[in-house]
C-alpha cells in the first residue's frame, strides 16, 4: 500500500500550511472571517488525509518489531477521529457565544495532554516513532525536544483545566472559583518549582543509555502539571480570556516541540502558527487593557482584579436619567449616532433588537455607526461576533482607531452595556486603567448610557462619563430597553 511518496506528503503538508496561513489572514477581519474558516477547514482536511495516508504507508513498511506490536493502529486512529470529531461537532453546534472562552480552554487542555502523551510514548518506544533504531538510545537533540514539549504541554493541560473551571463558574471547587487564589510566597514557590523542573529535565537530557531516565522525566512532568495550576489560580475569572489566549500560544509551542521530535513538518508549522498568533493576540489584548505582557506570562496580574457586575464599586452622586422613549426621541432627531456595544449587550443577547433599532433610525435618515473597542466584552472579537450574529453590515462597524476622531462631531453616542471601554479615567495617570486606549464617547454632543445600575464594570472603577451634564442614563436590561426604543422610534 505504498501509494504515497514522502515528496507528495511534504507537498501536501506545504499546501495545508499555506491554507492555515490564509485562514489566519482571513480571520483578521469580520468581512473575510468565513473565508478564513473555510481555508482552515480545508487545510485541516488535507493535513488529516495526508497523515492517514502516511500511517498506511508506514504500516506497509513497518518493521517486524512494530508489526509484532500490533502495527501502527489505524483502527484506533479512526476510532479517535470518530469519537473526538463527533464530540467536537456537537459542542461547536451547541455552545453559546458567551461560553466560547471556556470551550476553547477545554480544547487547549486536550492539546497539552496530547503533547504529554505523545512524548511519554516516544520516550518509551522511540523506535516506533522512527526517532531511534530498536535498542538504540534516544539522541540528545530529541531528548531536549521531548523535555520542552512535555513540560509546556503539561503546564498547558493543568492551566487550561483551571481556566476552564474559572470561566464556567459552575463548580464549587475552590480552585475553580472566579476569585484569585493566592498565598504568601506564591511567586517564590513558582520560581523554585520552575528551576527544579528545568533541572530534572536537563538530568533527563544528560542521561544517555538505552534505558530512558524515567524518574527525572516523570518528576519533571508532575512538577509541570502542578506549576500549570499554580500559575493560573492567582488570576481572577474575568482575566481568563487573556490567559486562555496565552495557553493557546503554549499549546501551539508544545505541538511544535513534539513535531520536531516526530520529524513532522506539519506539526511544526501548525504549532508555530498557533504559538505565534496566540502570543500576538495576547499582546494585543494586554496592550488594549493596559496590562503588562510579561506579568501575564509569569502568571498573576499583581493586584487582585476587580469582578464585574453589580458587586462592583458604586457611587452615590446624582445622575440624569431618562426613559427609552426619551432616548429614542433624541436619537430620531439626530443626524448622526454612534453605538458603543459592550459586555452588557452580550449578556442581554440584545444584538438582534439592536439591529432592528438601527434599521429604524437609518430609515428616518439618521447616520448610524458602530464603534468597537478591541477588548469590549470578554473575549477577542466578542462584539464583532455578536454583531455578525445579527448580520449587521460590516461597513457600519468601525474599529476604535478608525472612529475615535468622529466622536467630537457626533450628535448622539448610545452606549449599551459598555463601561470601562468608554471610561475617561484612562486619561488620568493615577487611575488603575491609566493609559488604556478608550472610545472617546465623552466628546459627543449627547451621550445615552444603558446599563442596569450604577455598578462598575470589569475594572471595578467608577465612570465619570455617567455624571457628565450631557449624559442621560437609561437603566434596565439592554434587551428590554432596546425593544422599548424600537417601539418608540416606530
Ligand atoms: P465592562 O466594563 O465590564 O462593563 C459592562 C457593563 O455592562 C457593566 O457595567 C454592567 O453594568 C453592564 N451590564 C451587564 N449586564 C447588562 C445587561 N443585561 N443589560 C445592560 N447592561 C448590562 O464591559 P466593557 O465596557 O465591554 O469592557 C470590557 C472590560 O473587560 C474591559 O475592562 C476589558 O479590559 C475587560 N476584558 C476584556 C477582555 C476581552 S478580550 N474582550 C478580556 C478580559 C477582560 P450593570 O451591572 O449596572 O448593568
Amino acid at each position: 500500500m505504498n501509494f504515497i511518496s514522502m515528496n507528495l506528503v511534504t507537498m501536501l503538508y506545504l499546501i495545508a500550511s499555506v491554507c492555515f496561513i490564509q485562514a489566519l489572514k482571513g480571520l483578521s477581519s469580520p468581512a473575510t472571517a468565513r473565508q478564513g474558516n473555510a481555508f482552515g477547514m480545508t487545510g485541516m482536511a488535507i493535513a488529516f488525509v495526508t497523515t492517514i495516508a502516511l500511517i498506511l504507508k508506514l504500516q506497509s513498511e513497518a518493521t517486524a518489531a512494530v508489526a509484532a506490536g500490533g502495527g501502527l493502529g489505524l483502527g484506533r486512529v479512526a476510532l479517535g477521529v470518530i469519537i473526538g470529531g463527533g464530540i467536537g461537532a456537537v459542542l461547536a453546534k451547541k455552545v453559546e457565544m458567551t461560553k466560547m472562552p471556556e470551550l476553547v480552554a477545554a480544547m487547549h487542555s486536550l492539546i497539552g495532554l496530547a503533547a504529554v502523551c505523545i512524548a511519554v510514548a516516544a520516550v518509551s518506544e522511540p523506535h516506533a516513532f522512527g526517532i531511534a533504531a530498536l535498542g538504540e538510545a534516544l539522541p540528545t537533540g530529541n531528548r531536549i525536544e521531548l523535555f520542552i514539549g512535555t513540560f509546556v504541554g503539561a503546564i498547558t493541560f493543568s492551566g487550561s483545566v483551571i481556566a476552564f473551571g474559572k470561566l464556567s463558574g459552575k463548580y464549587k471547587f475552590r480552585l475553580f472559583q472566579g476569585a484569585p487564589v493566592s498565598f504568601p510566597g506564591q511567586h517564590l514557590l513558582n520560581l523554585i518549582l520552575a528551576i527544579v523542573m528545568v533541572g530534572l529535565g536537563l538530568t533527563f537530557v544528560a542521561a544517555g543509555g538505552t534505558e530512558p531516565a524515567w524518574l527525572p522525566f516523570l518528576l519533571m512532568t508532575a512538577i509541570a502539571f502542578v506549576l500549570g495550576v499554580l500559575i493560573i489560580i492567582p488570576i481572577g475569572g474575568a482575566d481568563m480570556p487573556v490567559v486562555v489566549s496565552m495557553l493557546n500560544s503554549y499549546s501551539g509551542w508544545a505541538a511544535a516541540g513534539i513535531g520536531f521530535s516526530l520529524n513532522n513538518s506539519m506539526l511544526i508549522i501548525a504549532g508555530s502558527l498557533v504559538g505565534s498568533s496566540g502570543a500576538i493576540l495576547s499582546y494585543i489584548m494586554c496592550k488594549a487593557m493596559n496590562r503588562s505582557f510579561f506579568n501575564v506570562i509569569l502568571g498573576g496580574f499583581g493586584g487582585a482584579p476587580a469582578e464585574a457586575g453589580a458587586g462592583g464599586a458604586k457611587e452615590q452622586r446624582p445622575v440624569k436619567s431618562g426613559s427609552a422613549d426619551d432616548a429614542s426621541f433624541i436619537m430620531a432627531n439626530a443626524e448622526s449616532v454612534i453605538i458603543v456595544p459592550g459586555y452588557g449587550l452580550a449578556v442581554a443577547r440584545a444584538q438582534h433588537s439592536l439591529k432592528e433599532l438601527v434599521e429604524k433610525l437609518t430609515h428616518k435618515g439618521v447616520t448610524v455607526k458602530y464603534a468597537i473597542h478591541p477588548v469590549a466584552g470578554r473575549m477577542p472579537g466578542h462584539m464583532n461576533v455578536l454583531l455578525a450574529e445579527a448580520e449587521v453590515p460590516y461597513d457600519q462597524v468601525f474599529e476604535m482607531e478608525d472612529i475615535n476622531g468622529e466622536f467630537g462631531q457626533t450628535d448622539v453616542v448610545l452606549i449599551l452595556g459598555a463601561n470601562d471601554v468608554v471610561n475617561p479615567a484612562a486619561k488620568d495617570p493615577k487611575s488603575p486603567i491609566a493609559g488604556m486606549p478608550i472610545l472617546e464617547a465623552y466628546k459627543a454632543k449627547s451621550i445615552i448610557v444603558n446599563k442596569r445600575s450604577m455598578a462598575s464594570g470589569y475594572a471595578g472603577l467608577d465612570n465619570e462619563l455617567f455624571y457628565q451634564a450631557n449624559t442621560m442614563m437609561v437603566f434596565g436590561d439592554a434587551k428590554k430597553v432596546i425593544e422599548d426604543m424600537v417601539k418608540a422610534v416606530e
